[in-house]
């Protein structure tokens, strides 16, 4: 009965979806009539078929990005009507919020109380942060020597192609499109194969809100040949790309050739430490949050958990407790806390990371085994005794895995939290001030949050140092990636 249940309610979630491609303001099957599907990671059942865009599918949408982008309607637009549609698409997502949170939550797996609650509030917050930026990207004049004058202005990078990954499909679809059209860019999105349904709806929305046609294009399809030839295209000015990092190589290798811009969002091991002198409840929600958000799938997850040796054993079982007692099960049950992985690649993965730690030594004190026997279900699982050279110390796991390790001073900590490739994000829990502030000054990541974690804004730049990325997202400095700027000397002799 219940499969008869969930049956019926995707289908009637369908019945808003869009499964089509947006290339000049059209709905479009791709050029070879291919498609592929896409899964309800909760049942494994296929919801939906979607084009499977190539190579001459992202060359018509890069032509109609290049056309749009050089046209009068969209270059000559006053820049704050450019804002006013971008307000526009923003209400409209307000609107129908109830409705893009079921379609999230049915392609991603991810539980309604996030999509509904914390991802599309989220979404539509940056889309009106960006929005009141569009008529504020002013320019300078500089005191240069002799008799000249000189202004510096901003002008759009061009045609931006954007990759995205399925973690957050729509939030990042807002985290690309914000700054770009603000900018006065044209895009050619790319969402991720696991999770296309959102995004296109989001498009369906910016045609309603009356973005010009070819403003924004969406080409679905796999990472390997459609993505890849978005990387390539000669018409293409920049790649914003969020996704691993072994891909971001890839990416920067193939856009070598044309020297496009590039802007990466990539992965992290982040560490979040708990010192004994922390308000313990606190840490102990934070920690929780700071990994198993979003099933672990978080790129600033926090899954190197440090806790000083004073506190440890007491904060591990309390820790273990909370893990097993957290709800699992149908994404749809506004109850639910944790819902399925995006689907099998993600699953396989971390299950052989959590054998990799019961191999290597490390305790397993909950989870460690998949949920139930239908869907891509995983236990919230954690690991005491962790060494810092075990795989699951040290390898971006993205599942609901914990490795909690013991310190025992703070010179020991920052060395052994800064000992990674990545610098996405760092927490730390603490009631000493100072202790505070030299964790934050000393630890080499882009984001460091003190007594809280996983707190997001708009206004906020998000981004890593070393391997988790290149350049920033998200405040003013979000809008940096889709500007150059143009000096302008005129002599007044
Ligand atoms: P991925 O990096 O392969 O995919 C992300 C996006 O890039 C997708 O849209 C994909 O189609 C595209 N893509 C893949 N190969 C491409 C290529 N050669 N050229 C152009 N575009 C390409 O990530 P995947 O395979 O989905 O996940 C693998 C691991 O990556 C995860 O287990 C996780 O560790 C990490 N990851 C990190 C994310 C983050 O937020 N930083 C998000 C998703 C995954
Ligand atoms: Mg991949």
């Amino acid at each position: 009965m219940a499969t008869a249940t969930l049956d019926a309610r995707s289908e009637s979630i369908l019945k808003y979806a869009r499964t089509k491609m947006l290339i000049d303001g059209k709905w479009v099957d791709a050029a070879d009539g291919r498609t592929f599907s896409t899964h309800n990671p909760a049942t494994e059942e296929i919801i939906a078929h979607v084009p499977e865009g190539s190579a001459v599918d992202i060359d018509r949408a890069a032509a109609a990005a290049r056309r749009a982008f050089e046209s009068r309607g969209w270059r000559k637009m006053d820049a704050r009507d450019r804002g006013k549609l971008m307000y526009k698409l923003a209400d409209l997502i307000e609107r129908d919020i109830d409705k893009l949170a079921a379609l999230e939550t049915l392609d991603n797996g991810k539980p309604i109380a996030e999509s509904r609650n914390a991802d599309l509030p989220l979404v539509i917050d940056c889309l009106r942060y960006y929005a009141g930026w569009a008529d504020k990207l002013q320019g300078a004049v500089l005191p240069i020597r002799g008799n000249y004058m000189c202004y510096q202005k901003r002008e759009p990078v061009g045609v931006a192609g954007q990759i995205i990954p399925w973690n957050f499909p729509m939030l990042m679809v807002a985290w690309k499109w914000g700054p770009a059209l603000a900018a006065g860019c044209t895009v050619v999105l790319k969402p991720a194969e696991q999770t296309p349904l959102t995004a296109l709806k989001m498009g369906e929305l910016a045609m309603e809100a009356g973005f010009p046609e070819g403003v924004i294009n969406i080409v679905t399809g796999d990472g390997e040949h459609c993505g890849d030839s978005l990387v390539k295209h000669k018409g293409v000015d920049k790649i914003a790309f969020t996704g691993e990092g072994r891909t971001a190589e890839i990416i920067m290798a193939n856009a070598a050739p044309t020297l496009k811009r590039l802007t990466f969002e990539l992965g992290g091991k982040s560490p979040n430490i708990v010192f004994a002198d922390a308000d313990m409840d606190a840490a102990l929600n934070g920690a929780m949050l700071g990994l198993y958000l979003n099933q672990g799938q978080c790129c600033c997850a926090g899954s190197r958990l440090f806790v000083q040796d004073k506190a440890y054993d007491e904060f591990v079982s309390r820790l273990s407790e909370k893990a097993n007692a957290r709800k699992l099960g149908d994404p749809f049950d506004p109850s639910t806390e944790q819902g399925p992985q995006v689907d099998q690649a993600q699953f396989d993965k971390i299950m052989s990371y959590i054998d990799s730690g019961k191999n290597q030594g490390a305790k397993c004190v909950a989870g460690g085994a998949r949920f139930g026997d239908k869907g891509f279900f995983i236990k919230p699982t954690i690991f005491a005794d962790v060494q810092d050279n075990m795989a699951i110390a040290t390898d971006e796991i993205f599942g609901p895995v914990l490795s909690v390790l013991r310190f025992k001073d703070i010179d020991e900590v920052v060395r052994r939290a800064n000992a990674t490739e990545y610098g996405l994000a760092a927490a730390v829990w603490t009631r000493d001030i100072a202790k505070a502030h030299r964790i934050a000054d000393e630890v080499r990541a882009g984001t460091v949050w003190v007594n809280c974690y996983d707190v997001f804004d708009a206004a906020a730049p998000f981004g890593g140092f070393k391997r988790s990325g290149i350049g920033r997202e998200l405040g003013a400095k979000g809008l940096d990636n889709y500007l150059e700027e143009k000096t302008v000397t005129i002599s007044l002799d």
